[in-house]
């Protein structure tokens, strides 16, 4: 299908506004903890540049420590980082992103995202709350403070409140997507409106890997059945949060550039049935597993 024309993490695609965004990210979500740094240098030590983290991780502390102890200079990263549901609104949006800035470290950030559409289920004013939000982070942007804005976890309908009423419009819109829980709704309604999808959990945090389709394609193509599942997201033109503690995963995770997973498989993992959903979906309250 889409893409199959990379060759490496640092190739890129160019963001709506003009930005280049590299093709595989790193994930810090519950990077181990007590251990955030170490991990997060091995990281960067096996070649990463693009970080992902949030306010809510509790990660930028530590990666803003890891980048700055590899010597390496800013500009070679790129850093993403989302305001937290206690952070939405105008103000509170404002100095979120100035927290988030001396957490790690930095003078700007090259992504910055709205967390969640709403702080929560039954929110029922998240209309107003989101276009306030979305002001602040276009006035960050016009700054300079941010590269680019965007999204995560927005739904069709909220991503549509936003285009009605913004002046810059959201570059990314981060979501979960894996084999099993793909959200083709979302991921067309972004294609058609120039929003670059990125996926988290794209390996359905390890939930996905026994999958009898997944382990078969892995067996197949000589790989792993996480590197299916990444594959797959590249190939879908969709930027994949990969994250690991371990350096071996960490050196497959960027081994996704040597295969290619053929039409008819790219269908029967759309076609798969349902697996692995974490359980989140910003209109209803948490299934736990
Ligand atoms: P570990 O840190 O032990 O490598 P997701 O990003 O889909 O939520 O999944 C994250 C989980 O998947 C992590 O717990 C990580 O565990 C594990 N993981 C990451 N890469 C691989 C891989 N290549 N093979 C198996 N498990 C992996």
């Amino acid at each position: 299908m889409k893409n199959t024309k990379f060759k490496s993490i640092y190739d890129t695609y160019t963001l709506n506004n003009g930005v280049k965004i590299p093709c595989v990210a790193f994930g810090t979500y519950k990077a181990a903890a007590g251990d955030n740094v170490e991990i997060l240098k091995l990281a960067i030590a096996c070649g990463y540049r693009y970080f992902d983290t949030a306010s809510f991780y509790g990660t930028e502390k530590f990666l803003g420590q890891a980048v700055r102890e590899s010597g390496i200079p800013r500009e070679e990263f790129f850093i993403t980082s989302k305001l937290w549901k206690e952070e939405m609104g105008y103000g509170a949006a404002k100095a979120a992103l100035s927290r988030s800035l001396e957490v790690l470290g930095t003078e700007y950030l090259d992504l910055y995202l709205i967390h969640w559409p709403q702080p929560s289920p039954d929110y029922r004013e998240w209309k107003t709350l989101d276009i306030e939000t979305w002001r602040a982070l276009e006035e960050l942007y016009d700054e300079g403070k941010v590269r680019a804005v965007g999204l995560s976890n927005f739904l069709p309908h909220h991503i549509e409140n936003l285009l009605k009423n913004c002046r810059v419009r959201p570059a990314v819109n981060q979501i979960e997507f894996h084999p099993g829980h793909t959200q083709e709704t979302v991921v067309r309604y972004c294609g058609e409106h120039d929003i670059l999808v990125q996926a988290w959990s794209p390996i359905g945090r390890g939930r996905v890997l026994e999958d009898s389709l997944i382990t078969e394609l892995a067996r197949r193509y000589s790989v792993s059945p996480a590197q299916v599942c990444l594959r797959y997201a590249l190939q879908r033109g969709i930027i994949p949060l990969p994250k690991s503690s371990s350096e071996e995963r960490m050196r497959q995770n960027q081994e996704i550039f040597s295969f290619e997973l053929s039409p008819e498989d790219m269908y029967r993992i759309g076609a798969m049935p349902p697996v692995g959903w974490s359980g989140e979906h910003p209109e209803r309250e948490r299934v736990k597993s």
